[in-house]
């Protein structure tokens, strides 16, 4: 069998807790490859909502495997307060949480190290969510990281000497930081980690593979936030694109299938960084708005702009997106006009190509729409959509080169119309 991945084309945030939500019933098996608790994955279903960080979305569907890959950085702490939340509310996940050792572990440090060094950029800061992401991954690629599987060999001295060097660290930047609280939920985590099968997870899907299981990726972050191919240096620090799943799972690239890339039917952007169809008007507060455009996890107001398919068109080159899902058209269904970015205007000259520099001299090079003016959010199938939304489908897929399969018409599980295929 082969393994499909789900993941962001803009800057995060598309939706992707939801439609992992939706699409879990026809896999065996969900996991997660990269990123951490930086994430906030959103699903509602039965009058509920739920918020995911380093929990896979499948954790809802039945009794599916849900696996935490080597790519993820997991904090104890944070995860403990997660699983338990879960748990609490009726979802047991002990047995089919399996949890990578390889992955790696957050310390209280790395959340510290990340708040100083965000102090230290100023006005150039990343406005990273605070999670600890950079210093985490930072030390796994120098080789000073320490893994969950080390929680079984000689812990204590380990961490005692990584966390000793972040503090010189911490000591040279003047930063001042009250430890305490944070290690004692910490070591509470680790202790509560050692409940779940921790296994070696690529052992355990290239076998469940191997076996005819199906399984889902779920990426985390957006292509847009990816450390080689985002607007750095305004981006995470993980291979948010689909080749992230071969590294953060141990699956051989010629194993992925279906390849899902997810898109909002605008833009949006949280922290700081490059955003050439970002709107400063009463246009992008009306989508703020109407979209609820404040983060999952940290509350801080999304900022909004029009799709930009330059940019799409580049995420789908780079993630070689078979499939593409169309998330929260109903933001847009009151609006006289939507518009689509086509073409960048750099230097008086228009490129369709996404360049190295966003950040200097963009100029977004709109297409204009008239508006579908229809509420869809209790629309259940494509026959019942209005023409002018879709001529705006047809545009984006023609632009994109990739058949649009889903589209989502509201934040519920209800709310996903799969369109006909050919297939
Ligand atoms: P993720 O990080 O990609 O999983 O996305 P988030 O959960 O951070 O953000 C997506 C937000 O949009 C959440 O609040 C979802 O409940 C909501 N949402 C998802 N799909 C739709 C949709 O089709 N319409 C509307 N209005 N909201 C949606
Ligand atoms: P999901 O999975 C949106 C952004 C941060 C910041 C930059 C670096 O919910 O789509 P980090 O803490 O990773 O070092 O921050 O990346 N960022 C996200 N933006 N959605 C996310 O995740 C994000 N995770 C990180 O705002 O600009
Ligand atoms: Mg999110």
């Amino acid at each position: 069998m082969k393994v499909d991945v789900l993941l962001g084309l803009q800057w995060g945030d598309e939706g992707k807790g939801k439609v992992v939500d939706v699409l879990t019933p026809k896999y065996d098996v969900v996991a997660r490859f990269q990123g951490g608790p930086n994430a906030g994955h959103t699903l509602e279903f039965e009058g509920q909502k739920y918020v995911l960080r380093s929990i896979p979305s499948g954790i809802f569907q039945g009794d599916k495997v849900n696996i935490i890959g080597n790519g993820v950085v997991l904090d104890p702490a944070l995860f403990k307060a997660e699983a338990e939340a879960l748990e609490a509310s009726g979802h047991p996940l002990k047995e089919r949480l399996h949890i990578s050792k390889k992955a790696h572990l957050i310390f209280p440090t790395h959340r510290i190290l990340d708040a100083a060094y965000e102090a230290a950029k100023g006005k150039s800061k990343v406005g990273t969510t605070g999670k600890g992401i950079g210093p985490t991954y930072t030390d796994k690629v120098s080789r000073n990281g320490l893994r969950v599987g080390d929680i079984a060999l000689n812990f204590e001295e380990k961490y005692a000497q990584a966390k000793a060097r972040h503090e010189r660290i911490l000591q040279g930047l003047g930063y001042s930081y009250d430890l305490a609280e944070l290690e004692k939920a910490w070591w509470e985590g680790i202790e509560y980690l050692k409940q779940f099968p921790l296994v070696d997870s690529e052992h355990e899907i290239n076998a469940l593979l191997d076996e005819g299981k199906s399984v889902l990726c779920e990426g985390a972050q957006g292509t847009m936030l990816d450390v080689d191919f985002g607007s750095y240096p305004y981006v995470t620090s993980s291979n948010t694109i689909c080749a992230g799943a071969c590294v953060g799972l141990g699956v051989a690239p010629n194993k992925i299938g279906d390849v899902y890339g997810i898109m909002k039917a605008y833009c949006t952007r949280v922290g700081s960084g490059p955003f050439p169809t970002e709107l400063f008007d009463e246009t992008g507060k009306k989508i703020r708005d109407l979209g609820h455009e404040y983060g999952a996890v940290t509350g801080r107001e999304r900022r909004c702009g029009w799709i930009d398919l330059v940019a799409l068109r580049y995420a789908v080159m780079v993630n070689g997106v078979t499939k593409l899902i169309m998330m929260k058209s109903d933001v847009l269904d009151t609006f006289d006009v939507v518009k689509a970015c086509v073409a960048y205007k750099v230097g008086g000259e228009e490129t369709s190509r996404f360049p190295f520099d966003i950040e200097h001299g963009v100029e977004p090079v709109y297409a204009e729409f008239p508006g579908w003016k229809t509420d869809m959010t209790k629309m259940t199938s494509e026959d019942e959509f209005p023409e002018e939304f879709n001529a705006y489908l047809t545009f984006l897929e023609e632009q994109l080169g990739v058949p649009i399969q889903i589209v989502s018409v509201g934040p519920d599980r209800e709310q996903t119309i799969e369109r006909y295929t050919e297939e």
